[in-house]
């Protein structure tokens, strides 16, 4: 199913992702040992550096990335938009429950279609998504054009590892150990049999720092994390 795109792949990820919705955050911190929830807050800073105004999680599911943000300095709103209410829902309770739902507004909406006008956001974030994103191209043309000018794009994903001493051993645990704890704890091991598929048909890192360049981004750069597992790739919409 990870070779699939298009409305095909749409509809095969919003039917994943609304059986495991509630068991998501489990899953999330059983997987990365705790670690997404740092990793998440290391983009948030990046994302917002040096920036005052409004930020945008893409594809925010239960919301983790748009409360980092939210909780930025610089930051007066932080706007969180998936395409499943179910996620929104968990997304706005944690919100509540932390606090934050004054400053957050978390709504249903498609990541292929931001409903908002283009020059809106002074950072525009995504966490774990563009793998899941029928189409990466436009994705990324869609975070670039709500960006505002001056304005960042971070984004925080699995990458293909292509070697080296963690490579063998991360496989192993993508493709074997993953998909047992999915059908242990999320009863639902053919979502994460997906998930280590999805990051063999994502491009590598370098590849996605060119397209983010591709799409007219300047100051282009990305760190990896999780012994190398996980990237966060950056870039600036230029200022006009
Ligand atoms: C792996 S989860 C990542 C959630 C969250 N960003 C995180 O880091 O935990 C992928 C999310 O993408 C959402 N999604 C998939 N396709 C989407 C689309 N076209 N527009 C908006 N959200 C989408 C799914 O509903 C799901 O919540």
């Amino acid at each position: 199913m990870a070779e699939l795109t298009g409305e095909a792949k749409q509809r095969y990820v919003a039917g994943l992702f609304a059986g495991i919705a509630g068991r998501y955050d489990l899953m999330n911190t059983l997987m990365t040992g705790g670690r997404h929830l740092a990793w998440k807050e290391t983009t948030a800073r990046l994302a917002s550096q040096g920036l005052t105004g409004p930020a945008l999680d893409v594809a925010t599911g239960t919301g983790d990335l748009a409360l980092a943000l939210a909780r930025r300095p610089g930051i007066d709103r932080a706007v969180g938009l998936d395409l499943l209410p179910q996620m929104v829902e968990q997304a706005r309770a944690k919100a509540a429950t932390k606090g934050l739902a004054e400053k957050t507004d978390i709504t249903v909406g498609d990541a292929m279609m931001l409903p908002f006008p283009d020059d809106s956001f002074v950072c525009v974030t995504s966490g774990f998504s563009l793998r899941n994103m029928p189409d990466l191209t436009g994705a990324l043309a869609e975070m670039a054009r709500v960006a505002q000018p001056g304005g960042r794009i971070a984004i925080l994903e699995l990458t293909p590892m292509k070697g080296g001493p963690w490579a063998a051993l991360f496989r192993f645990y993508f493709h074997r150990a993953v998909p047992l704890m999915g059908r242990l704890v999320a009863g639902n091991a053919s979502a994460y049999t997906y998930l280590p598929r999805s990051v063999d048909y994502f491009p590598d890192a370098d590849t996605l720092a060119g397209m983010l360049s591709g799409r007219g981004l300047i100051d282009v750069g990305y760190r990896r994390m999780g012994l190398g597992a996980v990237c966060l790739h950056w870039g600036i919409k230029p200022p006009r």
